[in-house]
């Protein structure tokens, strides 16, 4: 059987601009009812080119609507990664009537016979982030010395009653201060001698949560950073994270230096981070990032359209055994009132439920397992009876998989094909499962968020079934589970 191309593999649930390319999720700010997603965009080309500010906006972080072009090259350059902020008291004194948005970006110049610049600016929007008015000083920003400065994070903080931006130089972030968006001092570097330096660091974030269950009711703060493609041994790009406090001037980590903690085990979720300006009373941490890899991003077989966002997740702290901090990630509540239940089996034994998936036919679903910890299982999903992805859960030696290797068409890039790792920790009796699969991509959430992996597949036309199959570890094969399928194919 030869592989038929399946010519659509946008997702259901998942944002894909209409046309063109897009990278890395930009400026994501809630204003006034609507969470914002803007982001890295070439809308004249299915490549990676001169970068423009795409817009989306929701109601719900799920079902997206695409807008207008945001933010285009001009005399400065073209317009990379960044953040935006709602200027609440006028700090800059673009709002004289009432708040408005702020987006703070790099300005990327590349021109000929000249060494790259990267430099941080501003424009603003009157209008819920509809239209922009470039600032009339930029770059606000600039460092002769530093070629790679680029992807500002900005957030207020309250105790100092001033504006942090954390950017990505080389290797290292930088933190800068300012009282009004306009003139920034640098108060503090990260970086040397710890975490990963396969790459180059970019997208970083930091914020303040609190720990779900510590010993006192005090906020840790916790540091992303991209890593960019480190080539061939390793991964590609990667996103990696740290916990520690904030004083204010300095970031002080937990981790040892050569401690590397990764947020996600699959290959594709990069470049993502959080979203500004949440109301206190919802009070989450919301996350969403770019899902793929710069190792094949410019080569993925999706046709007019390249680039999808991961689901939209929720950020959480807790405390793990030996007193270290620990990242999760949720899917976001609102995803729940999108899916409509297909299928409920309760402590079910294996064949019950392998007949039961072997009568769907689905392509946007979250399928929803509760099974003994210390027992294994494999699924398939996006199957066509020949290719495959599978899913498979050892509780012997306590490690999860995903295993593209039959997924689909993997011919587009040499270092797709592969299976992905990571190991479980041990939380109880039970071990939960979520995972969503839509069209051309699967998340897999372990646990309550302590283990995710997400990985980009390309399955055949007419792949739609999913099973339980019996895998190499037969003999330790779970005595029951709890099934639970969701329809996330409509809104
Ligand atoms: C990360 C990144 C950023 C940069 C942007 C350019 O994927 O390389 O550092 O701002 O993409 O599109």
């Amino acid at each position: 059987m030869s592989l038929q191309i399946q010519h659509d593999y946008r997702g259901a649930y998942h944002f894909s601009p209409a046309n063109g390319w897009m990278n890395d999720p930009n400026g994501m700010v809630y204003w006034e009812g609507e969470y914002h997603l803007f982001f890295q965009y070439h809308p004249f080309g299915q490549t990676w080119g001169p970068m423009h500010w795409g817009h989306a906006v929701s109601r719900n972080l799920v079902h997206w609507q695409e807008l207008p072009l945001a933010l285009e090259p001009d005399e400065l350059g073209t317009i990379f990664s960044g953040s935006a902020v709602v200027d609440w008291h006028n700090t800059t004194g673009f709002f004289p009537e009432q708040p408005g948005l702020v987006a703070i970006f790099t300005h990327h110049n590349e021109l000929p016979g000249q060494p790259i610049q990267q430099s941080q600016s501003l424009a603003y929007s009157h209008d819920r982030g509809r239209t922009w008015q470039k600032y009339a000083g930029n770059p606000v920003l600039t460092n002769e010395h530093r070629p790679d400065f680029r992807d500002p994070k900005v957030f207020w903080y309250e105790p100092d009653n001033s504006w942090m931006m954390i950017v990505a130089c080389g290797q290292m972030v930088s933190l800068y201060r300012s009282s009004n968006l306009l003139q920034w001092t640098e108060i503090s570097e990260f970086g040397d001698g710890i975490g990963c330096h396969d790459g180059v660091w970019e997208c970083p974030d930091l914020f303040p949560l609190p720990v779900q269950n510590g010993a006192d009711d005090a906020d840790r703060w916790v540091m992303l950073v991209s890593i960019g493609d480190g080539g061939v041994d390793t991964e590609g790009s990667r996103t990696q994270y740290f916990t520690g406090h904030f004083d204010g001037t300095s970031f002080i980590p937990d981790e040892a230096s050569q401690d590397v903690r990764w947020l996600d085990y699959g290959r594709d979720n990069y470049a993502g981070v959080s979203w500004s300006d949440i109301p206190a009373e919802d009070g989450r941490r919301l996350y969403i990032g770019w899902m793929s890899n710069w190792r094949y991003a410019n080569t993925t077989p999706t046709g007019d359209w390249r680039g999808a966002m991961t689901i939209a997740r929720e950020l959480l702290l807790e405390q793990v055994e030996d007193g270290q901090l620990q990242l999760l990630q949720r899917p976001v509540i609102e995803l729940e009132s999108c899916r409509h239940s297909l299928l409920q089996l309760e402590q079910a034994k294996p064949e019950q439920i392998a007949a039961a998936l072997d009568a769907l036919r689905l392509r946007s679903y979250e399928l929803h397992i509760v099974m003994p910890a210390i027992s294994s299982a494999q699924w398939e999903v996006l199957s066509d009876g020949q290719y495959r992805t599978v899913i498979d859960v050892d509780g012997v030696t306590g490690t999860i998989g995903i295993d593209r290797t039959q997924s689909g068409d993997q011919t587009f890039h040499e270092h797709f094909a592969g299976r992905h790792e990571a190991a479980l920790s041990t939380v109880g009796a039970v071990r939960e499962l979520r995972i969503f699969v839509d069209r051309g991509s699967v998340e897999v959430f372990v646990d309550g968020g302590r283990t995710v992996l997400t990985d980009l597949i390309f399955p055949p036309a007419g792949a739609d079934r999913l099973g339980l199959i019996n895998g190499m570890n037969k003999h330790h094969q779970s005595a029951w589970m709890s099934v639970a399928i969701y329809d996330l194919s409509v809104g």
